[in-house]
């Protein structure tokens, strides 16, 4: 029996290190808000992306002082990986860095040439197995905590709650409609309205603006309520359901190609 499990965790393992996605070491958490006042790694990132430029252009143009003076700068923001992510430290090319800087100092502009290649190759090898995802666990708003008010119980609902609700209430609308049942149609169609009004109400724990609430459950969604609303009362099923396919868009997918997909990577790689 144990063998059979520890047989199974290797497979597990293999399987998992088998994909190109890993996930960071927790360690990486105290350089992102709210573990930090700012968002100090990946300023630290801004740095290198610049400090490399520089070098390049530099190098292109000979200038040895210059190129001296970035990739000093260069070498001090590399190795601050490791001592920010002490589990990254092997990651790192430290040699490389300390060569490309004393190459710069001295001019020798093949060599730092060389030295230059082999750092943006380790920069894009750490960047293929972790910057989505570091940028999913840390940077995606974490919707795990939003909770919405429902209006007519006034009881705070999770997300999830909230959602299997919405898709409910639009398929009912779709049902019904089809089979004749309009009263019902109708029905599911007012709940929805209060639905999206509720979750509208959420919008303002992170958006201090307006604008991305009435992009999604703006007057266009309303628009295609309202046409909805007018299919029921003249019983036009193609009308009902061309016009619920852009609520659908509108309201859902659009909301979904920016905070569902993250928040779902986000929920899989904490688990
Ligand atoms: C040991 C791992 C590691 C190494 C080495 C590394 N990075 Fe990163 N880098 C990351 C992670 C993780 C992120 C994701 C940060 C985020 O999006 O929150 C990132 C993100 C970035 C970003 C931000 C991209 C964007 O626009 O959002 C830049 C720029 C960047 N790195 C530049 C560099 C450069 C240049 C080097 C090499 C000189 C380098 N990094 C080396 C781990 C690494
Ligand atoms: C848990 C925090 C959180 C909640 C709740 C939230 N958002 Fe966002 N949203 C963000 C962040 C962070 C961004 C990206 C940066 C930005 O625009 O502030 C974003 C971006 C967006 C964008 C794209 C950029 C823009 O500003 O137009 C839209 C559209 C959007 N959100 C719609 C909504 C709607 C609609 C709601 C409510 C139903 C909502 N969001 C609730 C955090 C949140
Ligand atoms: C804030 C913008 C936003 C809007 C508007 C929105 N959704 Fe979502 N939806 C999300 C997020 C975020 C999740 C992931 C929530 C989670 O499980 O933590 C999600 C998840 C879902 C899920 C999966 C729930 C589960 O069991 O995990 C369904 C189904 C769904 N949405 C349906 C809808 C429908 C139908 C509409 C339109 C009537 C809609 N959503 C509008 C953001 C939105």
């Amino acid at each position: 029996m144990v063998r059979h499990i520890i047989f199974l965790l290797c497979i597990l393992t293999f399987t998992v290190s088998a994909g190109e996605i890993s996930r960071p070491p927790d360690s990486l958490a105290k350089w992102y808000k709210p573990g930090n006042k700012r968002q100090v790694w990946l300023h630290n990132m801004f740095k290198l992306r610049r400090e490399m430029q520089a070098v390049t252009e530099y190098l292109a143009m000979e200038d040895q002082p210059r190129l001296e003076k970035w990739a000093g700068r260069l070498e001090e923001h590399y190795l601050e990986i490791g001592n920010m992510v002490p589990e990254w430290q092997d990651e790192l090319e430290a040699p490389v860095a300390r060569e490309l800087a004393e190459a710069a100092a001295a001019g020798d502009y093949e060599r730092t040439a060389r030295a230059v290649r082999k750092i943006g190759l380790s920069c894009r090898s750490c960047h293929r197995d972790y910057r989505a995802v570091a940028a999913a666990i840390y940077r995606a708003p974490d919707f795990g905590k939003v909770t919405v008010e429902d209006s007519e119980t006034l009881e705070m609902e999770s997300m999830e709650d909230v959602m299997n609700r919405l898709s409910l209430l639009v398929n009912r609308i779709k049902i019904a409609s089809e089979d004749d049942r309009m009263p019902a149609a109708a029905d599911a169609l007012t709940q929805l309205g209060q639905r999206l009004n509720d979750l509208g109400a959420s919008c303002d724990k992170c958006h201090s603006d307006d604008i991305p609430r009435e992009r999604i459950l703006g007057s266009a969604t309303r628009s295609s309520m309202e046409h909805i609303r007018q299919g029921i009362d003249r019983n036009d099923k193609k009308f009902i359901g061309r016009n619920l396919g852009e609520l659908a868009v509108q309201a859902c997918a659009r909301c979904h190609g920016v905070h569902r997909t993250l928040s779902d990577l986000k929920k899989v790689m904490l688990d």
